[in-house]
């Protein structure tokens, strides 16, 4: 199996992270899955933005947790990377669902519910509720979370859901919900993981965020599921280069 290289917040690299724009540069190449970051406004709509905060990657201040769509939606995502994107707007977790069906995304798509820093009550249910409206069985959907219990309910949501811990370190907990299978993948941070690569089973591990290509060649070679990557194509050329796909 090749292992499979995981768009992080879209192709950040060329277009603002977790935009319209970036997904579309991403999806422009061969990547296996498309990572993505789900928070909750004000007004209870699944938007896709990395930090709880606006002030990183628009011209807007203050959290999103308090901010209705419409307030979000005056913002501007793009100009913080480059002038050229000053048309970036935050998108909606809905809006990228119709974009995938429209151009008949058939790979995997990761969703990261951010519920380390707010709790967001309610979050997992909308998210499993909004994903069972729309037509997704063309592609996988795996959720991952820094916390596990944000897992948890939505294992209890949707039992066939396929759900992947995030850590920085591993717990007792995520080894043995792992173990038991409750837990399907396991994304460590790539500084923990690198010399430790032979304490986990490769085929359940997809390390995040590696960009430096040592490291990214440790790991194909080491034929871990995937990789969580910046660099799409930096990436792609070396899974060429060492596993032939
Ligand atoms: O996919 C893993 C990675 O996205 C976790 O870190 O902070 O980039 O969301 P972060
Ligand atoms: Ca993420």
């Amino acid at each position: 199996m090749l292992t499979e290289i995981v768009a992080h917040r879209g192709y950040p690299k060329k277009a603002p992270e977790n935009t319209l724009a970036s997904f579309k540069k991403a999806l422009a190449f061969s990547i296996d899955i498309l990572e993505i970051d789900v928070h909750l406004t004000k007004d209870q709509q699944l938007v896709i933005i990395h930090d709880e905060a606006v002030d990183r990657t628009s011209n807007g201040h203050g959290f999103v947790k308090d901010k209705t769509l419409e307030e979000l939606l005056k913002l501007d995502f793009g100009s913080w990377f480059s002038p050229k994107y000053n048309d970036e707007k935050i998108m909606c977790l809905s809006e990228l669902l119709v974009l995938l069906k429209k151009i008949n995304f058939s790979k995997k798509l990761l969703i990261e519910v951010k519920t380390d820093h707010f709790a967001y009550p309610g979050i997992e249910a909308l998210l499993v509720k909004t994903i069972a409206q729309f037509d997704t069985h063309k592609y996988q959907i795996i959720y991952q979370s820094f916390n596990i219990a944000t897992l948890l309910k939505i294992a209890k949501l949707d039992k066939s859901a396929n759900l992947a811990a995030l850590f920085f370190y591993p717990t007792w907990q995520i080894l043995c919900l792992s173990k038991k299978n409750l837990i399907t993948a396991i994304h460590p941070d790539n500084r923990w993981l690198i010399n430790r690569i032979f304490w986990l089973k490769p085929s359940m591990i997809r390390p995040w965020k590696v960009n430096d290509p040592q490291k990214i060649r440790k790991i194909l070679k080491c034929q871990l599921a995937g990789v969580i990557t910046d660099e799409i194509e930096l990436a792609l050329d070396l899974r060429k280069e060492i596993q032939g796909g």
